[in-house]
């Protein structure tokens, strides 16, 4: 491990059965062990609670702790991340433990963090349990929320396909064999399960925090539809993440590298601060379709991807592969047979070398961004939800697009849901913002009063919180100067087109048709019976500007819109005026103002790119005036030539 430049490992993760091999019978001595060899050899432990799985004395006796499937089917023993959250045994058991466990090893010097169970509601993605003991606490998180049975009658309005509700223990969870229709009780049944495991990561933290002040982690997953991260996030004292893109199962690098970003910009902007790369893998995956190996490179071009996003780690799933079971052909730094006399292992030990080398203040830099693009939880649960449009929807899918062509002007992006701050962007994007929630809508308002740009699109101030839409005109009508009248589809058999600046941009599925009133109009449609009417406007709202794209298009048009945007904000990327495609640029700003610039070239060939100013190569030490090359899959760290 040493010589592979590994100086913290995960422990525990899913060790219950051995740590409490009988109920109430706590083993501890093989843990501290390892520990203990870790620490003497300079190697820190993040320990795991161990409650991913259940050991079979815990399912045995307590039936309850076993979740209740979506068919009514309680589940026998077996596989993992599927205890009912509600279940008092379960809860009693797993704090028992964690605190049992922090209170052996929560001051161990070698103890750098706690690792918060595993990937909650993970692997099968139906991470509710449908048993009474939730159903009842269904009710009660019903209660707080709508305080009478009349205010969720309305909410969830119950009159049509007589739904109306006398009393609360009348609720029942959405199921195939009873209501599955009823638009609001399916979003609040979402709500309910990602606040009700939350809550049960809590009650861990609680236990573990009794006698340890380390820092408390939950190894997330990405936009992982059914936990609402942004929520989750305010509990964890850090984010981590579990990182698997399938690495060449692609033609072009480029596209698996933009949805990487996409994520890594996500974990890092949940709690505006860096995160943790908890797993990752350093060859692939047993589980993809096809278990490609990364190439040569690509470990490293990846790992350094995840520092240039805001990480400040590089972990791996797993050290070694074990000999049996389910993840047996799992990628791992060490594998069954050569022991280190690897391919893998040499790329591994050459990254941490090359990553224990790095500026030591890279740790203590931040990715400053000053645009910010909404992805919501919520909203999006509501609009996948929503039966309108198109069916089925990916809400992420679409937005990924406006994220793409945003990023492929190297500039560094936050993410945000619609209860974070809009305070400091110059420009917030927000696709596909067809619920409003909270106070999001006056914020906004302020936001563009005050000087903000902000960019809308169709299929957005469709619904309230409560999925009830909103009747009279579209809410934010008077900042974005249109009145909308009504959202076509195109049909399959029939080419519409955009035109904007003089170029015309293929239409693929959504328009909006909306009549100017103060905006002005940038962009129109080519063809229907909304020919020449408004398909991109802006409005001058307060000291802002408020746009709107009405039609759904492509990534080249996104580009050209946020081009016009960004050269009006002097939005410019640190290092060149042309980003050429594949190549990725973020920037790490230090406390005191030193900025590090990350140029990643996910392409196959290398290449020659102009630069804006002179640069030099942290590592190498290069220098660079007017021109950078890049090998192919090289990341190089740069800074102005001044510094
Ligand atoms: C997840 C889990 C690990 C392991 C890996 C395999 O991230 O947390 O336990 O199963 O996937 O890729």
């Amino acid at each position: 491990m040493k010589e592979a430049g590994i100086n913290c490992a995960t422990l525990a993760v899913f060790a219950w059965a051995r740590l409490e091999p009988e109920e109430g019978v706590y083993e501890f001595d093989w843990l501290e062990d390892i520990i203990n060899t870790l620490y003497e050899n300079g190697i820190h432990t993040i320990l795991a609670t161990p409650t991913g799985a259940m050991p079979r004395w815990l399912t045995d006796k307590y039936e309850e702790v076993r979740k209740v499937d979506r068919n009514g089917v309680r589940r026998i023993h077996g596989n993992r991340h599927n205890f009912c959250p509600s279940s008092p045994v379960m809860r009693e058991k797993a704090y028992m433990l964690d605190e049992k466990l922090s209170e052996r090893f929560g001051k161990h010097p070698g103890v750098a963090a706690w690792h918060i169970s595993n990937e909650y509601a993970g692997d099968n993605h139906e991470s509710d349990c449908h048993c009474p003991l939730c159903q009842k606490a269904f009710q009660e998180w019903l209660k707080e929320r709508y305080g009478t049975i009349d205010a969720l009658n309305h909410a969830w309005w119950t009159d049509f396909w007589s739904n109306h509700i006398n009393d609360w223990e009348e609720i029942h969870s959405p199921v195939p064999y009873g209501e599955e229709n009823l638009k609001g009780l399916i979003l609040d049944w979402k709500r309910f399960t990602s606040d009700r495991l939350l809550n049960f990561c809590e009650g861990e933290i609680a236990a573990v925090r009794k006698y340890s002040d380390q820092p408390m982690v939950c190894n997330l997953m990405g936009f992982f539809r059914p936990m609402n991260y942004f929520k989750w996030a305010k509990s964890l004292d850090i984010v981590s993440l579990d990182n698997y893109p399938f690495w060449h199962s692609e033609r072009d690098e480029n596209v698996l590298a933009g949805e990487a970003a996409a994520i890594f910009d996500l974990m890092r902007s949940l709690k505006h601060q860096p995160f943790l790369i908890m797993e990752s893998v350093p060859s692939s995956v047993n589980w993809a379709p096809r278990c490609i190996l990364k190439r040569p490179g690509m470990l490293e071009l990846s790992s350094m991807q995840m520092i240039a996003h805001g990480s400040e780690s590089v972990q791996y799933f797993q050290w070694r592969k074990g000999r049996g079971s389910a993840e047996k052909y799992h990628g791992a730094v060490i594998d069954h047979k050569n022991g280190g006399n690897t391919r893998t292992y040499r790329e591994v030990a050459a990254l941490g070398e090359r990553l224990s080398k790095l500026p030591s203040d890279l740790l203590s830099s931040f990715n400053q961004a000053r645009i910010a693009i909404v992805y919501d939880w919520e909203n999006c649960w509501a609009v996948e939800n929503a039966e309108a449009v198109l069916n089925p929807f990916s809400c992420y899918k679409r937005w990924l697009v406006y994220y793409r062509a945003l990023r492929s002007f190297g500039v560094n992006i936050d993410i945000i849901d619609m209860e974070s701050s809009l305070e400091g962007y110059d420009a917030v994007i927000a696709p596909l913002n067809y619920m409003y929630r909270g106070d999001y809508m006056e914020r906004v308002k302020q936001y563009t009063e005050k000087g903000g740009t902000y960019v809308t699109t169709y299929w957005s101030g469709e619904v309230d919180d409560s999925d009830l839409c909103f009747t009279g005109s579209h809410p934010l009508r008077e900042m974005l100067g249109v009145r909308h009248e009504e959202t076509d589809v195109r049909p399959l058999w029939q080419e519409n087109h955009v035109l904007y600046q003089g170029k015309a941009y293929e239409i693929r599925d959504i328009c909006a048709v909306v009549h100017e009133e103060s905006a002005e109009v940038l962009g129109t449609y080519e063809q229907d019976y909304y020919q020449g009417m408004p398909a991109v406007t802006m409005n001058r709202y307060g000291e802002g500007n408020a746009y709107l794209i009405a039609a759904e298009c492509g990534e080249d048009f996104m580009k050209a819109v946020f081009s016009d945007i960004f050269n009006r904000l002097s939005i410019h990327n640190p290092l060149t005026n042309e980003v050429p495609y594949g190549v990725e640029v973020t920037e790490r700003t230090t406390e005191d103002g030193r900025s590090y610039v990350f140029a990643m070239n996910f392409n196959r060939e290398p290449l020659k790119m102009e630069i804006s100013q002179p640069y030099r190569d942290v590592e190498t030490g290069e220098e660079f005036s007017d021109h950078l090359t890049l090998a192919r899959w090289q990341c190089r760290v740069l800074q102005k030539k001044e510094f």
